[in-house]
């Protein structure tokens, strides 16, 4: 295990993607736009901005392809969708992404439920994706969701997570999002499964994609840097879930996150009072709080 903890890290922003999926409510494109202009002006080096998945499968986002025709100059921020397959890559390449994210899992029982195939069937419609949108000249992230514990199947052992990791690099990803989809893991299950995968994979490809369903998302940070991981996944105000997964709540809180690691004196390059700011823009969209502990701080101390 590394002695120090990296110096700096590269945060993937999903709250337009991850964190509206699962928002029944209408949200209008004009302020869905608004959210992700304001998270890139915030310093978020990576912006998932939307997914180009079949419309009926998530309602809230089947507007991506005017999200995309409308959302403009971001500035240095990358932005990112999910595509899960052939069609979804023609949408996005129609839409100029340059940046996509194939999507499957470590466990078949998920992978069904979510996109309509077996963990083998999704690796096989992604190789010709993947190469599509390499030869297109796009780059492709590849998440593995339910990678320590599957709603469905249980507990999942870290050598089929390994595998999957090793397959999507094969076929051209560049950064794998190892996923606790239900965010059931503790320090100890990503000391096990990362550190079993890193056995494989070089760290600056993996990224670590964190619920928060127990509480326990910062802790496993914080097991992540110490295995040397310096890519993380979180969603502003802590919006999220996955339909597909029962029980699933809200992502790792970006301003949760961007406190933690400032303390901890990691960069982030982020503003955590202006993902506040992003944060509450789309709160009175939604007409609620969010569970973000930074956000309902900053919100109670601005009256
Ligand atoms: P299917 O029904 O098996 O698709 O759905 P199909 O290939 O049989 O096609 C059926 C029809 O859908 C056809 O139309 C296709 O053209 C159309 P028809 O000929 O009948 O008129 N179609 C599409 N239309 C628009 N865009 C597309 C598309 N693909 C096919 N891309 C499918 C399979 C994968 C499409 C569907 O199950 C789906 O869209 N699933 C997406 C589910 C999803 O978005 N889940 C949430 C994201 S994953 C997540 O949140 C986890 C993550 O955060 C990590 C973690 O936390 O673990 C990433
Ligand atoms: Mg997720």
């Amino acid at each position: 295990m590394p002695s120090e903890l990296p110096a700096r890290v590269h945060l993937v922003e999903v709250g337009p993607r991850d964190g509206l999926q699962n928002e029944s409510e209408h949200i209008p494109t004009d302020r869905k736009i608004a959210f992700i202009q304001m998270l890139c002006a915030a310093g978020l080096p990576t912006v998932e901005a939307t997914s180009f998945v079949h419309p009926k499968a998530i309602p809230q986002l089947a507007d991506s392809g005017d999200v995309m025709a409308n959302l403009g100059d971001t500035g240095a921020a990358e932005i990112m969708a999910l595509v899960p397959n052939a069609k979804g890559l023609e949408r996005a390449i129609a839409a100029g992404l340059k940046r996509i994210a194939v999507f499957t899992a470590a466990s078949d029982a998920f992978t069904r439920k979510n996109i309509n195939m077996s963990v083998a069937e999704s690796l096989d419609t992604f190789a010709p994706v993947v190469q599509q949108a390499i030869a297109a000249g796009m780059s492709v992230r590849g998440y593995v969701s339910t990678a320590f514990v599957c709603p469905y199947a249980g507990e999942i052992d870290k050598r089929v997570v390994r595998d999957v990791c090793v397959k999507l690099l094969q076929m051209g990803c560049d950064e794998i999002a190892v996923s606790d989809t239900i965010g059931a893991a503790a320090p100890r299950d990503i000391h096990a499964t990362v550190g079993h995968i890193l056995e494989s994979i070089d760290v600056g490809k993996v990224a670590l994609h964190l619920h928060d369903t127990f509480g326990t998302a910062l802790t496993n940070v914080y097991a992540g840097l110490e295995l040397g991981v310096a890519r993380f996944d979180a969603s502003a105000g802590g919006l999220g879930g996955c339909p597909y997964a029962k029980g699933a709540s809200g992502n790792l809180a970006t301003e949760d996150l961007v406190y933690f690691l400032d303390r901890m004196g990691v960069e982030t390059g982020v503003s955590l009072e202006r993902v506040f700011e992003a944060s509450s823009y789309i709160a009175e969209t939604l007409s609620r709080p969010l569970p973000s502990r930074q956000w309902q701080r900053l919100r109670a101390a601005c009256g």
